[in-house]
């Protein structure tokens, strides 16, 4: 594996921003950029060899800085998904987030550290390289309390698998849940429609939303619903189904209680399109995961290469706590004290059949 850099961008603030590429000797390949800590393109093989780059983006930072609200490949934090009414209580204090989704506060506020330029270094990770980020958020930073440290190394690794680890600390309480938001086509990134993809999701409840997207703090069964993704299925049946719960999240917009341990990452999805054999396990620590249809791609923008993506051309699989859960206290909890030490991970692993 090897980790080279070199200058992608200045932000319009004059900070630099720079490309890495991590390479293994599969011929795997993601580049990633410290604006968000970015993923923004990521080549793996078919079942022929063939790479092709499955993760939706843009070929300039231009692009990014005018993303309307895709948060293609970029890290969520500090807290991401939605929180209800933006916001929500800690120690007896309410904290009122901004309002960047409807009434509702969605992926950090309107500047999270999608939008922050990380600093960046490779570093040693195990005998490997790694690509380490870090960013410091300031005490009240979106609202949020406590001065929070985060930091996230990026690890490519001979077998296929794209690494993500998390680590945050604080010096007061506060809620943290960090994610990477990749849309993923496994087809190509302009292949169109991700409704042949077929998906597992290990788990055998989901949390359902009202028709803001917000869990109500119902955990159902996904049994005999268009949720249950416990054998690998077609995902496009689901889609234009009746479902109260496809209709209020506009396709899927969910978060599923996953069935992993959270000591060490566990198998928590696959997604496989029959058409390149393109196969990728998805192993978290988390104790949730969002499956996000691509429902609000607009076609807007100019993607990739030119590439323009509609609705559903590609989809997300963020590992996650459960959105809203600082309202149900029955949730697993995205409470972080003061000192204690958040720590993650999340691998996309790929292969082909
Ligand atoms: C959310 C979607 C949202 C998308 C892009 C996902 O994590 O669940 O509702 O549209 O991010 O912002």
């Amino acid at each position: 594996m090897s980790i080279t850099a070199r200058f992608y961008a200045n932000t319009p603030d004059g900070k630099e921003v720079t490309l890495f590429t991590l390479e293994n000797s599969k011929g795997m390949k993601a580049e990633i950029i410290n604006y968000g800590g970015t993923i923004v393109s990521l080549y793996v093989p078919d079942k022929d060899g063939k790479l092709a780059d499955v993760t939706l983006g843009y070929d300039n930072l231009k692009g990014y800085l005018e993303d309307d609200g895709t948060y293609f490949g970029a890290l969520i934090g500090r807290h991401a998904n939605r929180i209800e009414k933006a916001e929500f209580e800690l120690n007896g204090v309410v904290y009122k987030l901004a309002k960047n989704d409807g009434e509702n506060n969605l992926h950090g506020g309107i500047k999270g550290f999608d939008k922050q330029v990380w600093d960046a270094e490779i570093i040693d990770w195990e005998g490997k390289e790694g690509l380490q980020l870090t960013y410091f958020s300031k005490d009240g930073e979106e609202n949020f309390p406590g001065n929070l440290k985060v930091k996230v190394v990026y690890v490519l690794s001979e077998d296929n698998g794209l690494e993500i680890h998390y680590y945050a600390v604080s010096d007061k309480d506060t809620v943290v849940n960090l994610t990477n938001h990749a849309y993923f086509n496994l087809s190509g990134h302009a292949a169109g429609s991700i409704s042949g993809h077929e998906l597992m999701i290990n788990a055998d409840q989901f949390t359902p939303i009202n028709n803001e997207g917000i869990p109500t703090g119902e955990i159902r069964d996904v049994k005999g619903t268009p949720m249950d993704f416990t054998k690998l299925s077609p995902i496009g049946p689901g889609f234009d189904s009746d479902d109260e719960q496809i209709i209020n999240g506009k396709g899927y917009d969910h978060n599923w209680v996953l069935k992993v341990s959270g000591k060490e990452p566990e198998k928590a999805a696959e997604l496989y399109d029959p058409a390149s054999g393109r196969v990728m396990e998805v192993f978290t620590t988390k104790p949730g995961i969002q499956f996000y249809s691509g429902n609000f791609l607009k076609g807007s923008g100019v993607g990739k290469g030119g590439a323009v993506y509609n609705k559903r051309s590609a989809l997300c699989l963020e590992t996650q706590y459960f959105p809203n859960a600082m309202k149900h206290k029955h949730f697993p909890s995205p409470i972080l004290k003061a000192g204690q030490e958040y720590k993650h991970t999340t691998i996309y692993k790929f292969s082909a059949r």
